[in-house]
């Protein structure tokens, strides 16, 4: 077993295309990192540098004390399950799962002790003399990590193993796949694009954007401390809600100007965000997110009035769109830091909205219908602060 290191690795494609800029990244030995991000923003090249199948513009590899840059992907001790994972449809599950034992010339014994012992793991054990298409999808996608596992690799390399699988069956392969790499505790790299299972599988997540990285952390602090717009809009869903306001000293303490309306900083919030305090007169970009948004238990200082303009019944929770009156929206610039887009241009449809419309989760058993206006609370110790310019967390850090 190893630790992998990614350092200032790059890609640029001979077209130009740079696909992967000032890569730092470190998987400790065991350790699961998962790397998501929106379509084509390099997630799946960078996997594809440390598996060895494409070459590494600059920077290095590490696996374990070894660089791997100019090393073959079979030199690499490394085992790949990718999304399009081709099992041998004429060869049995037993056959699938010792293929690569014996390339590998592993004594017969050896073979049938480790297939029948990844079989026991991934549940398998019934199915070791049906074919691929005798197997159901989840099935079939837990041979490839058989294969992939008898093989005891340094390190595991996924690429979106789960999207040809149908949601049902992605929750509970998710659930799977941290439990089987636990298991083995071998280092492992997984890549997606889905949020939800980056959160789920990963004892640390990777956020990247547009080729570069944008934050590492546990998904926890992903999600409570969101290093930029981005990440913050990223992850969480329905997303975090973006307004601007203005900042004011009131009395004591900060507060904000929404439009028509004030609402106050909390303390909480101050201490969370330190550089607020300089930024009385000028403007920043605030977060809450939905789940924090309420209709009681706030006090009047921490309400925002507004419009509700759609309400959908989730079952377990509603959802309410609600305008905020005088609120101003995202301006283009902004948006495009927060959103999947590189260009400004690209998201005039997004905030041609003057007022800013937030999401609010509430409880369902609470009557609401579009057309009413009502008074949302604000949690406490629930805003965040972002540089409208850069996009940044005001964090003081
Ligand atoms: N062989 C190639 N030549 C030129 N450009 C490429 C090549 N392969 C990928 N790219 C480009 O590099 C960028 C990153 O691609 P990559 O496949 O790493 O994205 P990704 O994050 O895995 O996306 P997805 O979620 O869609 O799989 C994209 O802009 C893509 O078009
Ligand atoms: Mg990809």
């Amino acid at each position: 077993m190893a630790e992998v290191v990614l350092t200032d690795v790059e890609k640029v494609y001979p077209d130009g295309t740079r696909a992967v800029t000032d890569l730092n990244l470190r998987i400790d030995d065991g350790h699961l990192l998962v790397v998501v991000g929106p379509s084509g923003c390099g997630k799946t090249t960078a996997l594809r540098m440390v598996a060895g199948l494409e070459e590494i513009t600059s920077g290095t590899v590490h696996i374990g004390d070894r660089v791997v840059n100019k090393l073959e992907p079979g030199e690499r001790d490394v085992a790949m399950v990718f999304q399009n994972y081709a099992l041998y449809p004429h060869m049995t599950v037993y056959g699938n799962i010792n293929f690569p034992l014996r390339l590998a010339r592993v004594p017969k014994e050896a073979r049938d002790r480790k297939v029948r012992e990844a079989a026991r793991v991934l549940g398998l054990e019934n199915h070791l003399k049906r074919k691929p298409p005798q197997l159901s999808g989840g099935q079939r996608q837990r041979v490839a990590m058989g294969r992939a596992i008898v093989r005891e690799p340094a390190v595991f390399l996924m690429d979106e193993p789960l999207s040809n699988l149908d949601a049902k069956l992605r929750v509970q392969m998710r659930a799977e796949i941290s439990a089987i790499q636990r298991r083995f505790g071998v280092t492992t790299l997984y890549v997606t694009h889905d949020q939800v299972e980056a959160m789920t599988i990963g004892d640390r997540v990777a956020v990247m954007r547009n080729s570069r990285l944008q934050q590492v952390d546990d998904p926890q602090t992903i999600y409570d401390r969101p290093a930029n717009l981005f990440v913050a809009s990223f992850v969480g869903s329905p997303p975090m809600n973006l307004f601007r306001a203005a900042v004011e000293r009131t009395g004591d303490g900060i507060g904000l100007v929404v439009g028509e309306q004030r609402l106050d900083v909390d303390e909480q919030e101050l201490a969370a965000h330190p550089p607020l305090g300089s930024r009385a007169g000028a403007m920043v970009v605030v977060g809450v997110r939905p789940e924090r948004l309420g209709t009681s238990d706030a006090p009047p200082q921490r309400r925002l009035r507004g419009g509700v303009v759609l309400c959908e019944a989730l079952g377990s929770d509603s959802l309410a769109y609600v305008m905020v009156k005088g609120s101003l929206a995202l301006d283009d610039a902004q948006s495009s830091l927060a959103n999947d887009v590189e260009d400004a241009a690209e998201v005039e449809e997004l905030s041609r909205e003057t007022q800013a419309t937030v999401i609010a989760r509430l409880d369902p058993r609470i009557p609401m219908s579009a057309g009413e206006s009502i008074e949302i609370g604000v949690g406490a110790g629930s805003l965040y602060f972002f540089d409208p310019d850069t996009g940044l967390a005001l964090t003081g850090e």
